[in-house]
């Protein structure tokens, strides 16, 4: 009888997951739409008017008051109250580089993607305020902040403020603010001339001074950016994505000249992260060569293309992994973040090839535009649902998504509910809760799954259910893409 139960309830589930998966193509624009909500959820500082993210308010209003420097604003790194710029410029970099290619796929949410953007470029402007002399790297104590679980209204641990100097310098962070500001100047250049050149000045003072003063930011800062945001991959990889996007903005050739001078040119890497810029500063310059013509580029269509050999499953040089479920496979922390960054290059690359009716090859592999929107589009599938557990991994998308996900303000009753200061520890009560987060983070995409496809809901298994402002960021371009390629 249980048998039979059991046989007959799968056979039904099993025939409506066909009728489902027959009539529903993924949305991609109500993806798109959710992805930028997700930045709105990560604001700190005082919230604008049209916030539309309401168990949110404002937070961290004293940032940077302990050196005297207003360091209010930017985005709370992940599900903790942490400002890492390390990673928060890369976010801000990868924001600019989605609007800049695929703006005009976004129809009415550009708007939006360009608040995301200047959200993280107001706040970087903040911290290069005392250059040459400093830049601020980060505000708040990660030990300290990761004991206690709190909304990030009711912060009350101290919040440190760090930074980098010619004596402890780090030519990481400050060439990656550097492509963060560089790339927004682009965002706002026929936007808002004035905010342009101060983002395009600015970095160029930061990019000045990451190569002045060279170094590692985790040297002098380890206690405190390690193992979160460590510079594992050294600072030359920053300092070729800083001036390709330096050469971006200022059209200034010695930015060009600079970025092929650099040793880091004869290295590879299959992946692109917070750590790791090297494919994405690849694929930035292949443009130049690709659609502009510009010999001094041809270098890095070469390499650009040995990385996408690297991570196209059927290429003969591939060396990354593929779940049996199809997801890109890279490492068990965040995975996700390495499906996003690695389909936005896919989707960009796709992009310059059309415009400029180029193919590649792979050993005896012939590589169109086609296949890369491929290969991005399942990816991007995968990440909404369509994988063997049948869920998205966006939450507020689709009908399944994670229901406990790794966020103090997303776990906790909004303030608009509970008023009362909660202590570090009373907080812990909604970590440990089996009940669902009170607060639906929207667009938000978690860690993912692991190696098998599965994937625990559990907060207490952050590698999997932690979400992050740059598994996000590389998603709003690749979701333009995708959408404006597939959208009926
Ligand atoms: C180009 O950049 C270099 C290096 O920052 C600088 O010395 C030079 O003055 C710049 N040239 C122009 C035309 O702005």
């Amino acid at each position: 009888m249980m048998v039979i139960k059991k046989i007959t309830a799968f056979a039904i589930i099993a025939s409506l997951s066909v009728v489902v998966g027959a009539s529903s193509k993924p949305d991609y624009r109500d993806a798109l739409h959710k992805s930028l909500l997700f930045f709105q959820a990560q604001r700190s500082g005082k919230l604008p008017e049209d916030q539309t993210i309401k168990w949110r308010t404002n937070s961290g209003l004293t940032d940077g008051s302990t050196d005297n420097v207003d360091l209010t604003g930017g985005y709370y790194d992940a599900g903790d109250n942490m400002k890492f710029n390390f990673p928060m410029a890369f976010t801000t970099t990868m924001l600019a580089w989605s609007v800049l290619e695929f703006g005009r796929r976004m129809q009415d949410d550009l708007a939006q993607a360009r608040q995301a953007v200047r959200w993280g470029t107001d706040y970087l402007l903040k911290a290069c305020i005392n250059l040459p002399h400093a830049l601020y790297v980060q505000v708040g104590d990660p030990e300290v902040d990761h004991k206690c679980w709190a909304r990030a209204e009711d912060i009350r641990t101290p919040r440190s403020v760090y930074k980098v100097t010619p004596v402890n310098p780090g030519s990481d962070v400050a060439a990656e603010t550097a492509a963060a500001l560089a790339a927004g100047s682009l965002v706002f250049r026929h936007i808002d001339k004035e905010y342009s050149n101060r983002l395009r000045e600015t970095a160029i003072k930061a990019f000045a001074f990451a190569d002045k003063y060279r170094g590692k930011y985790s040297d002098s800062l380890s206690s405190v950016v390690c193992p979160f945001y460590c510079s594992y991959s050294g600072f030359e990889d920053e300092l070729l994505w800083g001036a390709a996007w330096l050469y971006k903005a200022t059209q200034n050739s010695s930015y060009l000249n600079y970025a092929k001078s650099l040793g880091v040119n004869n290295k590879d890497s299959d992946t692109f992260s917070w750590d790791d810029k090297i494919p994405g500063a690849r694929v930035l310059l292949a443009r130049d060569y690709l659609v502009e013509k510009h010999e001094a580029a041809a270098d890095y269509q070469k390499s650009a293309e040995r990385f996408l050999c690297s991570v196209l499953p059927t290429s003969p040089s591939v060396s990354v992994k593929y779940t049996a479920g199809g997801l890109l496979y890279r490492m068990s922390g965040s995975n996700l973040q390495y499906v996003t960054s690695t389909t936005f290059l896919l989707s960009v690359y796709a992009k310059y090839l059309r415009a400029s009716s180029q193919t590649f090859k792979c050993g005896d592999m012939q590589v169109t535009p086609s296949h890369l929107r491929k290969l991005a589009r399942q990816q991007v599938d995968y990440i909404l649902g369509q994988n063997p557990k049948r869920m998205s991994y966006m939450v507020g998308y689709g009908n399944s998504f994670p229901q406990h996900v790794h966020h103090r303000s997303s776990s906790i009753p909004s303030i608009h509910v509970n008023s009362q200061h909660l202590s570090c520890d009373a907080g812990f009560n909604f970590f440990y809760t089996s009940s669902a987060n009170p607060n639906v983070l929207t667009g938000a995409v978690v860690g993912g799954p692991d190696e098998n496809d599965e994937y625990a809901d559990d907060r207490e298994n952050y590698a999997q259910s932690e979400p992050a402002i740059y598994i996000n960021a590389p998603l709003v371009g690749t979701l333009s893409y995708i959408a404006a390629c597939f959208q009926l």
